[in-house]
């Protein structure tokens, strides 16, 4: 409804229904990083508030959500109060609105319109997560979210795992007080990565790279933090103490060479003298923002000398001085013309929508991903309908919701049976994944397959996904130890395969079979929830893949960072007559990698159990290799068999915890006076 034509008594009961849906989508989007609507869908409720707000004055209350930044507090980290709010911009979604934010801003300072002595600094909008550094003769002491603007919650000990964060600032002179505002995110690069680790590990994948800086900024454990590949960009000061700032130019200058990160090694920073300029600049990020490392969701525009911005000021909850032109999202409507379902490598099923080709942002979309069947419920989905599909992380394309729906259309129900193989397909436990447990399902096998040659895995670079599909079809490659046995002969009188390509082929396969690492080959073997990592500790325990298939569950346990849904699944594996004798069969054919026997500096440490928290002053990993040298066991959490807790600077929950199990906790330097000092 146009708010210009609405009534007041209309207007009162909208306004209600909007504050109980911003609430709500505010609420998902801050405390459980899983937001149901696009920022464009949040943005366009919240102008109708404003709207009918300014339509209606008297019935603007304090409650409303356009009173405050939106940014709730979640419990359990320590508050901490702003020494200056921590606001937000007002946002823009087109061209025109750069141009009457030009004009309102000459206006205030009684300038002409077609004056062109402002200086805008143009940069781009992160699309992350608020934070404020504190640093306080340049050594950073505290580190806040934004929290509701006014409060924030205090995560220093989650962002000194940030390596990219100085923890003194690299100059002679630091200013007495320095509030450095920027943006946490993940690079695009990195957040594939650690979607396939999640995937690895079992867990749901994240939606995009700002949901996942998000939750990780809100992990109490920071070791888990300190796992995730966070990135700092800071573009405000908060409050400035002993340090004269004359622009914002300046100051991304200066940050840049206190150790500060800034994005200007990748030339998005411009200064601009006229609204054309700002539009031109604008739309040419827009153009080329797929080729930025990080992901950003708009341009920001600021009056770049400092003075002005004083004078200019704030106007409620924005300053006057800036405001965010938001990139329209790369979304489109099209038709949902079926689904289908895909196998993965552990047996999971996707519901896939098969969509009529539509371009989204400047790519043709033809199918999306629905992740799993409860997503399907929850937004009602059907074949036959129109659909809103977008790119989410500009990646995964994927369904938003049903627009419009023919007047008959059948939801879908699971399928009983898998798509592949016909066998019956299980939902275990807690999980909301069904899945194909045939072994011998040629989707899993097939996928099996690609894994064990990936890049990560035997990195057979010349054996790639589609000859994978090729040679299975053909039933030259059935099972991994097949890749091994693979003749000249075999390949000669394929099409599309000349000679070169073969010699490629096999070259390839005698390299990685020559050179495999054993933790690599435990990966590629493909066992639920042993990822690169697991198979590290795997191979440095067992040595060999003779020994891991002989290990008990016990054993498997007491390592460090195993729990028992990993060893269950290994044991499991195992206890699988094909697959151990496929394993055999690869051990006969020579691909038998072992690890030397390491030889401990003493034993003096042996049988102990040790958890490091903090910021120690060695170093984490170092102060790690220390204590196995001797004989110790290191582990990621604390439990009633730890021996020490080995803390330094803001150790968190870890130390507490240890303290009320009643378990010694230690600096390192008077761990190692004690213990080791006269050993070396
Ligand atoms: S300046 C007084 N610059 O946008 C406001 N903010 O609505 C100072 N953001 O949550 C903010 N990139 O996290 C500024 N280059 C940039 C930004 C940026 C992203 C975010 C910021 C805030 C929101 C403001």
């Amino acid at each position: 409804m146009k708010t210009s034509n609405i009534t007041k008594s209309q207007a009162k009961t909208r306004i209600s229904a909007l504050k109980k849906q911003i609430l709500h989508h505010d609420k998902l989007y801050y405390q459980d990083a899983d937001p149901e609507i696009t920022d464009y869908e949040y943005d366009t409720l919240f102008k109708e508030l404003q709207n009918l707000e300014a339509l209606y004055p008297e019935l603007l209350n304090e409650d409303s959500p356009t009173q405050r930044v939106s940014e709730m507090v979640k419990d359990g980290f320590i508050k901490k109060e702003h020494r200056q709010a921590m606001l937000s911009l007002q946002n823009t979604y087109n061209t025109e609105e750069i141009t009457e934010f030009d004009k309102r801003t000459k206006k205030f300072l009684g300038l002409e319109e077609d004056d062109s002595s402002i200086t805008y600094f143009c940069e781009p909008k992160f699309d992350g997560l608020a934070l404020e550094l504190i640093y306080e003769d340049g050594v950073l002491t505290s580190a806040l979210t934004r929290g509701d603007g006014k409060i924030g919650e205090e995560v220093l000990t989650n962002v000194k795992t940030i390596k990219s964060i100085p923890l003194k600032l690299n100059t002679k002179k630091p200013p007495k007080l320095l509030e450095v505002r920027g943006e946490v995110l993940i690079l695009k690069k990195d957040f594939k990565k650690l979607n396939e680790k999640q995937d690895e590990a079992g867990e749901n994948p994240f939606a995009n790279p700002r949901n996942a800086a998000a939750g990780t900024m809100r992990q109490l454990d920071s070791s888990i933090t300190a796992k995730r590949p966070l990135k700092f960009y800071g573009y405000a000061p908060g409050v400035v103490e002993g340090l004269d700032i004359k622009a914002q130019s300046d100051f991304l200058d200066y940050l840049q060479s206190i150790g500060i990160p800034t994005a200007k090694q990748y030339k998005v920073y411009v200064k601009c003298q006229s609204p054309e300029e700002i539009i031109k600049y604008y739309k040419n990020i827009e153009k080329t923002k797929k080729n930025l490392p990080f992901e950003i969701d708009g341009v920001v525009i600021k009056v770049d000398e400092t003075n002005l911005q004083t004078e200019l000021g704030f106007i409620a909850r924005n300053p006057r001085w800036a405001a965010a032109a938001k990139f329209k999202p790369e979304q489109a409507e099209t038709l949902l013309k079926d689904i289908h379902y895909q196998v993965g490598r552990t047996g999971v099923v996707t519901p896939v929508a098969i969509l009529e080709p539509v371009k989204v942002g400047g790519v043709t979309i033809s199918n999306a991903t629905l992740h799993n069947f409860s997503e399907i419920e929850k937004k009602d989905v059907r074949p036959g309908d129109t659909v809103l599909v977008h790119r989410a992380g500009e990646v995964i394309p994927e369904v938003i919701k049903m627009v419009k729906r023919p007047k008959t259309s059948k939801a879908i129900t699971p399928p009983i049976n898998c798509p592949e193989c016909s066998s019956k397909l299980v939902r275990e436990g807690e999980e909301i994944a069904i899945r194909c447990i045939n072994p011998f399902c040629s989707a899993v096998v097939k996928e099996r397959l690609k894994h064990f040659v990936s890049r990560k895995a035997l990195n057979i670079d010349k054996l790639g996904d589609k000859q994978i599909e090729r040679f299975f079809d053909l039933k030259l490659i059935q099972n991994y130890s097949d890749i091994f046995k693979l003749k000249k002969e075999d390949l000669n009188d394929l099409e599309r395969f000349g000679e070169k390509s073969v010699d490629n082929l096999i070259t390839s396969i005698k390299k990685a079979k020559e050179g495999v690492s054993l933790d690599k080959l435990i990966f590629a073997l493909g066992i639920r929830f042993v990822g690169e990592r697991t198979g590290e500790t795997l191979a440095e325990k067992f040595r060999n893949l003779k020994n891991l298939m002989n290990a008990t569950s016990e054993e498997i346990e007491k390592l460090d960072d195993i729990g028992p849904k990993v060893a269950t699944s290994l044991i499991e594996a195992f206890s699988n007559k094909e697959f151990k004798k496929e394993i055999k069969e690869l051990i006969k054919i020579g691909l038998n990698p072992k690890l030397e026997e390491k030889k401990n500096t003493s034993n003096k440490l042996e049988g102990l159990k040790f958890v490091l928290t903090g910021t120690l002053t060695i170093g984490r990993d170092e102060a790690t290799q220390i204590l196995k040298s001797h004989g110790a066991k290191v582990s990621g959490s604390v439990s009633k068999n730890t021996d020490y807790v080995i803390a330094g600077e803001n150790a968190g929950s870890k130390a507490a915890k240890a303290e009320s199990l009643n378990i010694p906790i230690k600096s390192w330097e008077d761990f190692y006076l004690e213990f080791l000092s006269s050993l070396n």
